[in-house]
């Protein structure tokens, strides 16, 4: 399985941090942001990995990350992604990279406490279609949000006013190769963007969606009340892990 870390967008709920580097360099306690969803993915064994970025510090990403090494990744590969037209419009970008293999799709501004290598073991068994990782939350409005029957995902919801459940959909995501022939037959939402929650909707309806539990923490990083929970949830496990207090990526 391959792997892509999504980090385009502009990033403007966090302005001006973002007016002159993009979200996924800044620092999160001791490490730039990137760095994180790089590890969860080295750390389920996925090592041939894609970067999509944009903007105007897209060169940066090479500058910081170079060939991956630091990471022990056996490839590390850009492309840029024009604009902003969404999470599936970034993912888009990944057609040629996956070559036909399934991906691990993981948003560039996700950090969780825990691994993924359980979850990723069960999509390379299972046949086909998609799985995502879901965490209970208090605020789930902010999020995709999975509405469960019977032990089955039968929707989910893009940022619901009224959540039909306290299911957050994380930000990361399994697919087999045929994301893409999804992805083209997308149109852009209500805000103009191509929404990476209508391709899990695609998968739902083809009764192929698996999901499991994330365990541990799970914040994303985009808004500065989540960027500052992200540096004190890190640093708060660093001290753990420091203490001997088992904390494991
Ligand atoms: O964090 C999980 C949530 O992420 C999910 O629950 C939602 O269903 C999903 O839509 C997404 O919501 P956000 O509103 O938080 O997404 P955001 O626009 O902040 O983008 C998240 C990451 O996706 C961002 O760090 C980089 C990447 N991205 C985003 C856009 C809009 C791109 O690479 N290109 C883009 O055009």
């Amino acid at each position: 399985m391959k792997g892509v870390v999504l980090a385009g967008g502009t990033g403007s709920r966090l302005f001006p941090l973002t007016k002159i580097t993009n979200k996924h360099l800044l620092p999160i306690y001791d490490k730039p942001m990137i760095y994180y969803p790089i590890q969860t993915l080295v750390d389920a064994g996925i090592k041939d990995i894609l970067i999509v970025t944009g903007g105007k510090n897209a060169g940066d990403f090479l500058r910081l990350l170079a060939n991956g090494k630091e990471f022990g990744v056996v490839h590390l590969n850009y492309t840029y992604q024009e604009g902003e037209g969404g999470i599936a419009d970034a993912l888009e970008l990944a057609e040629h990279f996956a070559d036909g293999e399934k991906v691990c799709v993981i948003l560039g501004d996700n950090i969780i406490e825990r691994g993924i290598r359980h979850a990723v073991d069960e999509f390379r068994a299972q046949p086909a279609g998609a799985k995502i990782l879901l965490k209970k939350v208090d605020d789930a409005g902010r999020f995709g949000v999975a509405e469960i029957r019977d032990g089955r995902i039968v929707s989910i919801e893009e940022k619901p006013v009224h959540p039909k459940s306290n299911l957050a959909v994380t930000g990361i995501y399994m697919y087999d190769p045929t994301v893409f022939g999804k992805i083209h037959h997308l149109v852009p939402s209500g805000r103009g963007e191509l929404e990476i929650t209508d391709v899990n909707n695609a998968y739902i309806r083809e009764g192929t969606m698996s999901y499991a539990f994330l365990e541990g923490w799970w914040t994303d990083a985009g808004t500065f009340d989540s960027l500052r929970r992200a540096t004190n949830l890190v640093a708060e496990s660093r001290v753990r892990e420091d203490a001997g207090v088992g904390v494991s990526c």
